[in-house]
């Protein structure tokens, strides 16, 4: 079987969801309304929008939406509320023209939203496995998405452990929400490049926590998400602690212009990562480098 045969199909003309889903196209953006917009960090804000369409709220863990501003154009942007919340809620990095656009937003301001787009997690692929999140930096905004999905099932899952690595204590995301998510059941390994202040927690990359957390090999699967360099590394120490690419689903990050398998802007050879994913099962893009 080919490698492009076990993806979601890749139908550029026509969006049968989208359309039955009421939308006349899915480039037809709704308006949401921002309710909350809070500094998390130098770089990060975290916004809290009250769609204006249900269909909105339809999406799963690892899931995107086309968020765009008139003027400043659009961006795919990680939902990173956990599926069924009312809100949708993005944190968005500062990074050019449009992300400081939504950093000069406050409640009330209207921002456009379509989607949701692409292929998200598959929850019943990781029922009844032991789960090791490794996320890196504002990979941590799409994982919040599935830890909430997955701490909402307790029982569901086996033992669940978080590994996530900032540049600075400053830098970590959703700090004051882990003592929440520990209480449900999650273990959280934090790590930081840059040690200050009051730390207390690990110093260093991700990849030197790997080899110390406890884990049933034969039952555990690996979540990643992060920046690119990341990914091989980890990818390495977890096929050190015996999983292989069946057991790794990763998200890739990839430039995109329309969402929906198109444009082309988003292609690794014949994948379109807008559609087939961006959540991979690491055995679906062997004999692709360029992917990481
Ligand atoms: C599936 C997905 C989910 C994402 N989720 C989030 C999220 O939750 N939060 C978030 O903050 N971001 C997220 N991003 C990234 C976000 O979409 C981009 O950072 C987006 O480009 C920002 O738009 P901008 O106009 O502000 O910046 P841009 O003008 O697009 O610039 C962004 C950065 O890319 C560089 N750049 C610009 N053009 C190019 C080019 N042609 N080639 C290489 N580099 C270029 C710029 O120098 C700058 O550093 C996500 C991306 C994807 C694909
Ligand atoms: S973003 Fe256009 S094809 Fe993927």
């Amino acid at each position: 079987m080919s490698l492009y045969a076990k993806m979601p199909e890749h139908k550029p003309e026509h969006n049968e969801e989208a359309l039955s889903r009421g939308m006349d196209s899915p480039y037809l953006p709704f308006p949401g309304t921002v309710e909350r917009s809070i500094r998390v960090s130098e770089k990060e804000r975290f916004f809290v929008v009250a769609p204006s369409n249900e269909t909105l709220l339809d999406y799963g863990p690892g899931q995107f939406f086309m968020v765009g501003l008139p003027g400043y154009g659009e961006a795919p942007i990680s939902i990173t509320s956990g599926p069924g919340e009312k809100k949708i809620e993005l944190c968005i990095r500062a990074v050019g023209n449009l992300t400081n656009a939504f950093h000069r937003l406050r409640k009330g301001d209207r921002i456009w939203i379509r989607g949701p787009f692409g292929r998200g997690f598959d929850l019943s692929a990781l029922e009844g496995r032991d789960i090791v999140f490794v996320a890196g930096g504002i990979g941590i905004v799409p994982m919040r998405s599935l830890l909430k999905a997955v701490l909402d099932k307790p029982g569901r899952f086996g033992r669940l452990t978080l590994i996530y690595g900032a540049k600075t204590p400053e830098e970590m995301l959703f700090a004051e929400e882990m003592d929440g998510w520990r209480r449900r059941g999650l273990d959280i390994q934090a790590t930081v490049d840059k040690p200050d202040g009051p730390w207390k927690g690990h110093t260093g990359l991700v990849t030197a926590l790997i080899p110390k957390i406890e884990m049933a090999h034969m039952n555990t699967v690996g979540v990643i998400i992060g920046p690119p360099v990341m990914y091989r590394f980890v990818i390495l120490s977890l096929n050190a602690r015996g999983l292989g690419a069946e057991d790794i689903f990763v998200s890739l990050e990839r430039r995109m212009k329309c969402g929906v398998g198109k444009c082309g802007h988003c292609q690794i050879n014949s994948v379109y990562v807008c559609q087939c994913g961006p959540v991979f099962r690491l055995s679906e893009l062997k004999g692709m480098p360029e992917a990481f």
